[in-house]
């Protein structure tokens, strides 16, 4: 399946963002901790979030979805995730920390490499082994084994599913645990904020350093997923690289700070508490120079957005992406297609600004296949974006809400 996209039409109007991938992901892996009824609302229907909770269906949580509300209870029946779907999503990692904690044990074959790089799990399985929990990786499974004790364990890096899994393995672990260098993404402190709603206890919920006193028992709570800050800015770079007037509503301004410093020293910006009004007159002068980094700072799911819309601007930008090796190259390469001027050398993209043309381009990744997109919406003519599977990953109808605020994407098979 692939977008025909009709470049040149500035996007208008108002747009609601749906809730987060990578926190509904998060909170259904903790759904494993209890066996009482978790309702989660504003849950987004996109394919990783289907898969996640096939794979949770197969372990034998019973899950009904009834619109955006997912409600999941019962026992899990199998401590062995189901390769068929496991290897899907990386999401699927994040059922370790709760199995292990509940269950003591479970299995997980692991998603191989992916397009933006290696994603090595050492920092999820160090925590669990600090946590006297036996691990046996054999490079496509890996079983843990062993009843989570309390103990302080500093991350290597702030790893957002590594701080997710080991929080959700030390809430049932008796005696006060103390994870130090801990993600702070917005996704992780919605996973603590509604731990604490089950019950647990844990001080330090949005800092680095948090302490979780271990509780005997989580009990069920109804929690509402985050709004996607990463769709918001789609949707807001989408209208950047058009030269459109756009709101985006029910999302989060807070969230993205660093996104919209960017864009509020080149286009108009205003924050409301939960939406941004955004207008666009001309191309800047390009962005400077942007490394992606943990939050607070710029995060690289917004990587390939900027990337597109510095090869729209009329300057120079330079990009660093630092977490992920594989991430610069695809779409610099597709962007080229469509008369960009980018070079890239060792994760770092030196950006020419220009006009694009219209071509046929490929998606290799979800935030990548958005990037192309929006390359496409700005180009002049008539564009083809292939391989849209890996973007229903995560965007709900990216085409029928761009096309909303008037750009004109029809899907072809
Ligand atoms: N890393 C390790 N060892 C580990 C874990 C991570 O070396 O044990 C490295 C990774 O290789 C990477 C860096 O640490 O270089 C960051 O990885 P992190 O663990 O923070 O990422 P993740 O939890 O696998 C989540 C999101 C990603 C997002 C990153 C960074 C989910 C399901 N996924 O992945 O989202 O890019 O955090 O913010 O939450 C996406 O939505 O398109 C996406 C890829």
């Amino acid at each position: 399946m692939e977008y025909i996209i009709n470049g040149g039409r500035p996007l208008c109007g108002e747009i609601p963002v749906y809730g987060a991938k990578n926190c509904a992901l998060a909170l259904l892996g903790a759904s494993v901790l209890t066996d009482d009824d978790l309702v989660l609302r504003n849950c987004p229907d996109i394919a990783d979030v289907a898969n996640m909770i096939v794979l949770l269906q197969v372990m034998g949580k019973k899950v009904v979805r009834q619109g955006d509300t997912v409600t999941l209870s019962g026992r899990l029946t199998s401590i062995c995730a189901p390769r068929s779907v496991a290897t899907l999503l990386r999401g699927s990692a994040l059922i370790l920390g709760s199995a292990v904690a509940r269950y003591h044990q479970v299995a997980l074959p692991l998603p191989g490499g992916c397009a933006i790089g290696a994603r090595p799990m050492d920092i999820h399985l160090c925590g669990l082994q600090a946590l006297g929990v036996d691990v046996l990786d054999t490079g496509d499974m890996v079983s843990c084994k062993g009843v989570p004790k309390a103990a302080e364990y500093k991350l290597r890096f702030a790893s957002v599913g590594a701080t997710e899994n080991l929080l959700c393995a030390c809430v049932l672990a008796e005696g006060v645990s103390t994870l130090v260098n801990c993600a702070t993404e917005p996704e992780v402190v919605a996973l603590e904020q509604m731990l604490v709603q089950m019950g647990a206890r844990i001080s330090g919920a949005g800092s680095s350093v948090v302490q979780i006193e271990g509780v005997k028992k989580i009990h069920g709570t109804e929690f509402v997923v985050i709004p996607d800050r990463i769709v918001a800015a789609t949707y807001l770079s989408a209208a950047a690289a058009t030269y459109g007037n756009i709101t985006v509503t029910n999302c989060c301004p807070q969230h993205m700070g660093a996104f919209l410093d960017l864009m509020s020293r080149r286009f108009d910006v205003r924050c409301r508490s939960d939406a941004i009004d955004f207008s666009a007159k001309r191309a800047p002068d390009g962005y400077g120079r942007v490394e992606t980094a943990p939050y607070p700072f710029f995060p690289t799911d917004m990587q390939s957005l900027l990337l597109t819309l510095a090869a729209c601007s009329s300057g120079k930008t330079v990009i660093v992406e630092n977490l992920f090796e594989n991430r610069l190259a695809h779409n610099a390469a597709e962007l080229n297609k469509m008369g960009a001027d980018i070079s890239v050398e060792n994760n770092v993209a030196t950006v020419y600004g220009g006009k694009l043309h219209g071509a046929n381009v490929s998606a290799s990744d979800l935030r990548g296949g958005a990037g192309l997109v929006i390359a496409a919406l700005a180009a002049e003519g008539q564009s083809a974006v292939s391989e849209i599977r890996h973007i229903g990953r995560g965007y709900v109808d990216l085409a029928g809400n761009l096309n909303k605020l008037g750009a004109e994407i029809s899907v072809r098979d």
